[in-house]
C-alpha cells in the first residue's frame, strides 16, 4: 500500500507566558492510501492539534511529518499552500465559509484556485456535491441564511471540491441530525471505496467509528491505541510492503 504521510516522534509544545504547555507526545503513526480512519478520544486529548498537524496547517515542536516522503519542514509555505488546495481537503470545527459568497460559490471557489476545471464544470461539480448532501434548494443561499448544520455540510462539499487524496476533518456532523450524518458518512465511504480517497475524522459518531477500517484513540496527546478489526495496525503496518 502506498505510504501518504508519516509521523515520528511527533511532538507539540505550547509556550503561553514562558511555561510550555505538552499538547501531544510521541506520536508515532503511519497513514496509507485509501484508509478510512477515525481519531477519538476525549475533550483535550489532542485531536484537533494532530488533525491541524496532519493537514500541514501548523508545524510539530519535535520529529518529523512526512507527506508524500517529503519533509514538512523542508517544503517552502507556498508549495504547502499548493499542496493543501490540491492534495487535502479539510472540514473544521468552526467551518470558515466565506460570508460574501454563496453556498455554491465557496463550495466553487477553491477549483478555481486549483484552475483544473471549466468554468461550467466548476458549477456543475459544486451544484451535484451540494445536491448529494442534501442542499440542492439552498445553493444560493448566503452563510448568513443557512442553519449551521447546513453550513456544516457546504464545507463539506467545499473540501471535496478538488477530489482530494486526503480529507482531514474534525467532528464533520457535529451540528449535523442521525439522517444527515448518515447522509455524509455514506457519501465519505462511498468515495472511499470509489476513488480510494483517504479519509481520517476526528469524530464521536459512533456508526461512523463503527464502519471505519481503523481506530486511533487519544489520551492526554497519546496514541493509546491503533486498532482495526482487532490488530494492532502499527504491526500491521510493519509488514506492509
Ligand atoms: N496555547 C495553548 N496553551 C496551553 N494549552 C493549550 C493551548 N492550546 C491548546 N491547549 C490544550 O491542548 C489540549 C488539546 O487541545 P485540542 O484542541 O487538540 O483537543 P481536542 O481533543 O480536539 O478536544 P475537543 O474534543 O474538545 O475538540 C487541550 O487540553 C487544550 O487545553
Ligand atoms: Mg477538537
Amino acid at each position: 500500500m502506498d505510504k501518504i504521510m508519516e509521523l515520528q516522534d511527533v511532538g507539540k509544545v505550547m509556550t503561553t507566558g514562558g511555561t510550555n504547555f505538552p499538547i501531544l507526545s510521541q506520536v508515532n503513526l503511519t497513514f496509507y492510501k485509501g484508509e478510512y480512519c477515525a481519531i477519538v478520544g476525549n475533550s483535550g486529548s489532542g485531536k484537533s492539534t494532530l488533525l491541524y498537524l496532519l493537514g500541514a496547517l501548523d508545524r510539530p515542536t519535535s520529529g518529523t511529518i512526512k507527506i508524500d516522503n517529503v519533509d514538512v519542514s523542508q517544503m517552502s509555505s507556498q508549495s504547502l499552500a499548493k499542496l493543501r488546495n490540491e492534495k487535502i481537503g479539510f472540514v473544521f470545527q468552526f467551518h470558515y465559509i466565506l460570508p460574501e459568497f454563496t453556498a455554491l460559490e465557496n463550495v466553487i471557489l477553491p477549483m478555481i484556485v486549483a484552475g483544473t476545471l471549466s468554468e461550467k464544470k466548476r458549477q456543475e461539480r459544486a451544484a451535484m456535491l451540494l445536491g448529494t448532501l442534501g442542499l440542492s434548494d439552498r445553493m444560493d443561499y448566503y452563510p448568513a441564511q443557512l442553519s449551521g448544520g447546513q453550513l456544516q455540510r457546504v464545507a463539506i462539499a467545499r473540501a471535496l471540491a478538488n477530489q482530494p487524496l486526503l480529507v482531514l476533518a474534525d467532528e464533520p456532523t457535529g451540528n449535523l441530525d442521525s439522517r444527515n450524518s448518515e447522509l455524509v458518512f455514506d457519501y465519505f465511504r462511498k468515495l472511499n471505496e470509489e476513488f480510494g480517497q483517504t479519509f481520517i475524522i476526528v469524530t464521536h459518531n459512533t456508526s461512523f467509528v463503527k464502519d471505519c477500517d481503523r481506530i486511533i484513540t487519544l489520551a492526554d496527546g497519546r496514541v493509546v491505541s491503533d486498532a482495526a478489526a482487532g490488530l494492532c495496525l502499527r504491526e500491521r503496518g510493519d509488514k506492509m510492503p
